[in-house]
């Protein structure tokens, strides 16, 4: 795991190498599978003119303004303060606050529908922070969590002992790899009913889209020092297809 490692970066985008970051956070809304999860998503909410919202994490922000376009209040809250400041920047009619997410400032039953996307995978403590979301959401609201599950992540092409590793290494990186399959679980504990579960396929296709978001290149080289076979697989890697995806699910439920 390296110091400039996408995983590791998230959990602390002020402290992190920022372009790769952001080629992330704007590449996600901008493939089909992103945009697909993210409407859905906006849907479920369930937002009316008068409502109030709150993203949780909301990196850039662009989630937060796609709310405010259909609701009367969209707040946007992320520990990162040049991420906040960019979101300010992108988005003027749009509320936002540096706030850790497992202390949000609000008070209890404040907003009609509260949202996380990307984000539970690389918090401290997944559980608080949507005890968090639920507490700040009023009774009845939707509360939505859309996050990918890396026990479904695959690297596609022949299957081989690197091929492992490197899948495995990449999901060893984040700190809740396996957060997406708990999504229900944690809402119920939360205290929210009704739940309900979607998934979409993330595919990337071809090196530069897979190695942006999964950073095949850097896990090879890593690995080589101890497997030298990893640079001959990613250069086989690389002059093919060089696909690889991710399941995102996304489970909302309501507020009891
Ligand atoms: C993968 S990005 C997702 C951003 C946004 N939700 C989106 O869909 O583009 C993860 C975000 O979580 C934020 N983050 C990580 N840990 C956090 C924490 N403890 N509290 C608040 N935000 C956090 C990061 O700063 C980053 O903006």
């Amino acid at each position: 795991m390296s110091d400039t490692s996408l995983t590791v970066g998230f959990r602390d985008v002020d402290a992190a190498a920022l372009d790769n970051i952001l080629r992330c956070l704007e590449h996600i809304p901008a493939m089909d599978a992103g945009r697909a999860y993210k409407a859905r998503a906006l849907e479920l909410l369930g937002l009316t003119p008068g409502s109030a919202a709150l993203d949780v994490a909301c990196g850039l922000g662009d989630d937060v303004a796609r709310m405010k376009a259909v609701c009367a209040r969209a707040v946007g809250v992320d520990r990162s303060r040049e991420l906040i400041d960019r979101a300010r920047a992108r988005h003027p009619g749009c509320e936002f606050a540096v706030a850790d997410a497992d202390a949000l400032p609000f008070a209890d039953e404040t907003f009609g529908a509260v949202r996380v996307d990307r984000s539970l995978q690389h918090v401290a403590d997944p559980a608080r922070v949507v005890r968090e979301m639920a507490r700040v959401a009023r009774r009845g609201a939707v509360v939505l969590c859309a996050e990918p599950d890396w026990g479904t992540f695959l690297i596609g092409g022949r299957h081989t002992p690197v091929t492992e590793r490197i899948q495995h290494d990449w999901v060893r990186t984040f700190r809740n790899p396996w957060v997406g399959r708990e999504l229900s679980d944690l809402l119920a504990e939360a205290g929210v009913g009704d739940r309900r579960q979607e998934a979409v396929w993330l595919p990337t296709r071809g090196f530069a889209e897979s190695d942006l978001l999964f950073e095949i290149d850097a896990n090879a080289r890593r690995l080589s020092a101890e497997l030298p076979d990893a640079l001959a697989w990613l250069d086989a890697y690389r002059r093919g297809e060089a696909t690889a995806g991710v399941l995102m699910l996304t489970c909302w439920g309501r507020k009891t």
